[in-house]
């Protein structure tokens, strides 16, 4: 059995806000934006949180899957922005849901996230224990964005992108791949809450976004072709026959950069982050939605998915639709 893709869906918050729409409020502009990024608008929560995103984006995911919430056995949430610490994000949609006979838990693989997830679900189902899982990638990355710093809040947005996994004989994963480096992790970090009982003595600041962008940069476009081509060589795919490519949304140059390296065409890599920015977790499963709501994808395509971030993390996941 292989775990296959039954069912997408995805929620963007309603305030739409452009760049020219932060250039009025910070020392930035559409042009510094937009050349370096391709970014041109990202959503930001109001009334919505991650937790009411992701039930939306769930409910479509499910609807299209033809699956009932009683159903779902597993529910893996990826995010670093859930409302709460505790209860975590997955255990919030499972009660807003009313999937009672699910197990439910967050992973954090920060802009990697939806890709371990998708791995997960699939080590799961190979090992016959689940049949039917959620899996979503949300973010209310606002909250933690410093709006005093233009180099990182104008490039994150906050939505959610959920898919449901389903055992299948025929199609679905063909092969994954994940890694890490901890050692090269505060290139891009942020602080969790300090210490601040009364027997500290250090002040209690509240952390925000850090990240040194070239860095990240340098990683991403080294990183990224380098676990798409193991993940094709495990799954026995030349790259010619990858219909799309879903890569991460964090910056137009890196998808071109990896699209160069792996020589496959710019029309093989579908964009959303003109519209969404960078939304960490949530940016492979917008897309997925995106792609498969427009009619892009038919039974039988062979696609890949490619995380990277924070962590720093990186993965890829090669699949039949
Ligand atoms: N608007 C206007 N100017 C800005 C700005 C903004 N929003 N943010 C930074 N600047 C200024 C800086 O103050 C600096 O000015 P200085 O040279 O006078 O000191 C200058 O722009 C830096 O520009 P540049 O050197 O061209 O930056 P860059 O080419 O490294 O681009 C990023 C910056 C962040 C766009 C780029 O490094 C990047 O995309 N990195 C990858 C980040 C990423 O993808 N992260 C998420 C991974 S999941």
């Amino acid at each position: 059995m292989r775990a296959r893709i039954a069912g997408t869906g995805s929620c963007l918050p309603k305030l739409r806000v452009t760049n020219d729409d932060l250039g009025r409020v910070m020392d930035t502009s559409d042009e510094w934006i937009r050349s370096r990024t391709g970014i041109g608008a990202r959503h930001l929560a109001v009334e919505e949180t991650t937790t009411s995103m992701s039930v939306s984006a769930a409910r479509k995911a499910m609807e299209e899957a033809g699956i009932q919430p009683e159903e779902l056995e597993l529910i893996i949430g990826a995010t670093v922005s859930a409302d709460h610490v505790v209860p975590p994000l997955s255990c919030e949609v499972q009660r807003e849901l009313g999937a009672v006979h699910a197990a439910a838990y967050d992973l954090c693989a920060a802009c990697s996230g939806f890709v371990f997830a998708l791995n997960t679900a699939q080590a799961y189902i190979r090992s016959g224990m689940y049949r039917k899982i959620l899996i979503i990638g949300a973010e209310t990355l606002s909250k933690l964005m410093d709006w005093q710093d233009r180099s990182t809040c104008v490039l994150f947005g906050d939505g959610a992108g959920a898919a449901v996994v389903c055992a299948d004989a025929d199609g679905g994963v063909l092969a994954g791949v994940q890694g890490s480096d901890g050692a090269k992790g505060m290139v891009l970090a942020c602080a969790g809450r300090p210490v601040n009982h009364p027997f500290a003595s250090h002040a209690a600041d509240l952390q925000y976004v850090q990240m040194n962008g070239q860095e990240v940069y340098k990683f991403a476009v080294r990183t990224v072709p380098m676990c798409i081509d193991q993940a094709l060589l495990k799954a026995g795919i030349q790259p010619e026959q990858v219909k799309l490519f879903l890569l991460h949304q964090a910056n137009l140059r890196i998808i071109e950069a990896v699209a160069k390296r792996l020589k496959q065409p710019m029309e093989k890599f579908p964009v959303c982050l003109e519209e969404c920015g960078n939304v960490s977790a949530a940016s492979v499963p917008i897309l997925l939605d995106r792609v498969n709501r427009d009619g892009m994808l038919k039974r039988g395509d062979c696609i890949v998915l490619a995380g990277f971030g924070a962590g720093l993390t990186w993965g890829a996941v090669v699949l039949t639709w």
